[in-house]
């Protein structure tokens, strides 16, 4: 028989993106992820299970190989460090930008700007290369409040169709990186169940180069 391979799944975009890869490789969950409240879903091969939770998390429960594989974007990836994992390969899907954000004609304040973002790990790098001083406020989502209440000059946030942004009086500014979502594998499952991590990942590279 072969090994039990578990692949975390991110919820939210990533996951809209993710379902019909999964499905183009032959991998089909029993229960409707996107209306489900479970956690963990068998599928229609014996041996792999899925297990749906926070993107941020994805790479902690691979890194720790709670999971075997995971369906992560390269913003978490970045922001985790990738330790005790190997990002395999671009899946292409969850396509977006990260970019500074704020009011499209107020002027910045002279001093340390402040930049509100969940993303401080990549933010500090972008402002290091820059050789500019800011002082960087942690927050957990909902970024683009921030300059409205005046917490923050400006905001390091995705996007995608811009419409969140548009919605709260605020336009993109700066380009950081591209952002794609990407399959990561634990590094010792790669080698304990190499076999049937193997099966799994090659019928998942086919789907994205069919995609
Ligand atoms: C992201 C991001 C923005 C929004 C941008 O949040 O934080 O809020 O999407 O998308 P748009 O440009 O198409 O409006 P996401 O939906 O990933 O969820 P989150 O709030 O949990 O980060």
């Amino acid at each position: 028989m072969s090994d039990l391979i578990t692949i975390a799944l991110a919820k939210g975009r990533i996951l809209k993106d993710t379902l019909p890869l999964l499905n183009q490789a032959g991998i089909e969950p029993y229960d409707d992820l996107e209306k489900s409240r479970k956690l963990i879903f068998k599928t229609n091969h014996e041996n792999i299970n899925l297990v749906l939770i926070r993107s941020a998390d994805v790479p902690t429960y691979v890194q720790y190989g709670a999971a075997d594989i995971g369906v992560a974007g390269k913003d978490v990836l970045l922001e985790h460090g990738g330790e005790g994992l190997y990002e395999w390969v671009d899946l292409k899907i969850a396509p977006c930008k990260l970019m500074t954000a704020g009011f499209a004609d107020k002027p910045l304040p002279s001093g340390r700007l402040k930049v509100a973002t969940k993303y401080t790990e990549i933010t500090r790098q972008y402002f290091l290369q820059q050789g500019r001083q800011v002082e960087l406020i942690k927050l957990y989502g909902s970024m683009e409040l921030a300059p409205i209440v005046g917490l923050a000059d400006m905001i390091v946030d995705l996007v995608d169709t811009g419409n969140t942004l548009k919605a709260n009086g605020l336009v993109p500014k700066e380009f950081i990186m591209d952002i794609s979502s990407r399959l990561i594998i634990n590094r010792a499952s790669l080698k304990m169940k190499n076999q049937a991590i193997k099966q799994v990942v090659e019928k998942i590279e086919q789907a994205v180069e069919a995609a």
